[in-house]
């Protein structure tokens, strides 16, 4: 089984940042990429931040753009997205439906199961997981203690070191979080978007990962910066492949680069 990962999208409406992030055009180059893709994956996990912020009107650009997609797709919301909003506009996506809070779902189809929690907190940027959710996730991971799972979450699990998206991170439920899935060897890997470039990181017995944005990157500065940047480095997206030793997952940038040659 071949997934695909891609996050953050950040669909605006026009406007200063709109001209310079150009969001669509960059989610239009990315799903060209993934339909070019050979193989092609059987899924596109899509971690968070689809808009920018939440509206409707962001939705309807967005549906189009991902419906270019030649392969099956889910979504998860990020601190930027609006449940309501992100229901109301995939009414066919069974998944996202529902009357609870929060937009938390399995899929068991597949041979990797697919676990999705939702970390986002209404008109704020952090991420939480309240005693509902987590109790949620304790239950249906008992339900398949074996079967390959990787579970998906906007907010990653882990300080990743660039201070000010930690300050925005997940800041409640974490340890909890760590202490649910710690008995488990069966999750893969937890894939996640918020921080607008690859990074990975031990939690409990397994890893947990960030995604690149489809369009602006978060600029890598560990040192103690006054103000959050983005710059313009090539934008990514990730590849996981199940195979007979668990899951491997390959960084891929987007864009035209010279080559391939041959050796
Ligand atoms: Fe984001
Ligand atoms: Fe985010």
């Amino acid at each position: 089984m071949l997934l695909a990962q891609i996050s953050d999208l950040h669909i605006q409406l026009a406007g200063a940042q709109s001209e310079l992030i150009q969001a669509e055009a960059h989610l239009s180059r990315c799903v060209d990429t993934l339909n070019r893709l050979d193989p092609r994956p059987d899924l596109v996990l899509i971690t968070g931040d689809l808009t920018e912020s939440g509206k409707k009107e962001e939705y309807l650009i967005l549906k189009p753009l991902l419906e270019k997609l030649d392969i099956p797709y889910l979504l998860i919301p990020g601190n930027h997205d609006s449940t309501a909003m992100l229901r109301a506009s995939f009414p066919e996506h069974a998944y996202l439906q529902g009357d609870t809070p929060f937009i938390q779902y399995t899929i068991d189809t597949w041979p990797l199961r697919i676990v999705a929690l939702d970390t986002s907190v209404p008109m704020h940027s952090h991420g939480e997981l309240c005693a509902a959710r987590l109790d949620w996730l304790a239950n249906t991971l008992a339900q398949e203690p074996s079967r390959p799972t990787v579970v998906l979450m906007h907010h990653p699990p882990f300080n990743t070191g660039i201070k000010l998206m930690d300050d925005i991170g997940l800041l409640q439920g974490r340890e909890a979080f760590t202490e649910i899935i710690a008995p488990y060897r069966n999750i893969e890997r937890i894939l996640c978007g918020h921080l607008h470039r690859t990074i990975m990181c031990r939690v409990g017995n397994t890893v947990a990962s960030t995604c690149p944005g489809t369009a602006h990157q978060i600029t890598l500065n560990l040192g103690s910066p006054s103000a959050l940047h983005f710059n313009f480095e090539p934008p990514g997206y990730q590849l996981h492949s199940l195979g007979a030793h668990g899951l491997v997952t390959h960084h891929a940038v987007i864009g035209e680069f010279p080559g391939p040659y041959q050796f």
